[in-house]
């Protein structure tokens, strides 16, 4: 069972998933971490930012995953998560570029990227800890509902609520189809993951997740197939439940 953590607010909550990142950190138990992107991630990593300038965190012996990658977006453009993580993170915290992985959208061969960045992650000895958000249809990465729970790094066919979603980042209506995600199997490998959900939008996927049957339909469900879960919600996100 996922452990639940309820949080007044949007703020407390942000708050609360970084303090537990820097806290492994600290501990020597998060020297690889899985990196997500999306509007809910961004007070969390101004959080760690503010802690490497007042030099209670450093992420210089960090490296980073990135779970997925819009297909077609190069990475100077700013909708790509590439960007995403160059703005919030990289260029304000003292992460090695070097060691901070995204997989790359515009690969010639996204198979041969998939496996690429698979290798890169049992190369560097598997993600310690894997920070996770949620869509509002359950998605984790860009696992879609439908996505098996043994799948793994691949290219996939963005849902239409989710290309909806995430309209906005794209003002010239060209809101790519195709992503790279790593899998729902390659994410529950991470030896501990924390989700950070905010928001009544997130309410429903959040209920489905903890609480609806195991199935693809909700790809959030597999990690209670995992047994170092935590899942941080304001309240609500939890108002489902
Ligand atoms: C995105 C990402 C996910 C993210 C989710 C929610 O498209 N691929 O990793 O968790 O959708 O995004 P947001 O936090 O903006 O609601």
């Amino acid at each position: 069972r996922p452990q639940l953590e309820v949080v007044a607010d949007a703020a407390t909550a942000a708050a609360r998933a970084a303090e537990l990142i820097a806290a492994r950190v600290v501990a020597g138990r998060a020297r690889v971490l899985g990196l997500a992107t999306g509007g809910t991630m961004v007070p969390l990593y101004a959080h760690l930012v503010a802690a490497v300038r007042a030099g209670r965190l450093s992420l210089s012996a960090v490296t980073s995953f990135n779970l997925d990658e819009y297909v077609g977006v190069a990475p100077q453009m700013p909708a790509s998560f590439h960007a995403y993580m160059r703005l919030h993170l990289l260029d304000e915290a003292d992460l090695d570029p070097a060691r901070a992985h995204v997989p790359d959208g515009m690969a010639p061969d996204l198979t041969a990227e998939a496996s690429r960045y698979e290798m890169a992650i049992t190369r560097a000895g598997g993600i310690d800890l894997q920070v996770l958000g949620i869509g509002a249809n359950g998605h984790i990465g860009f696992n879609e509902p439908g996505s098996d729970f043994g799948s793994r790094t691949r290219v996939l066919e963005l849902s239409e609520a989710t290309r909806r979603a995430n309209a906005a980042d794209f003002p010239d209506g060209a809101v790519p189809e195709r992503a790279l995600t790593m899998g729902i199997a390659t994410i529950l490998e991470a030896r501990e993951i924390v989700l950070l959900a905010i928001g009544a939008k997130k309410a429903a996927a959040i209920a489905a997740a903890i609480e609806g049957p195991l199935s693809p339909n909700c790809p959030a469900s597999a990690l209670r197939l995992h047994a170092q879960v935590r899942i941080i919600c304001d309240k609500a996100a939890a108002s489902q439940l």
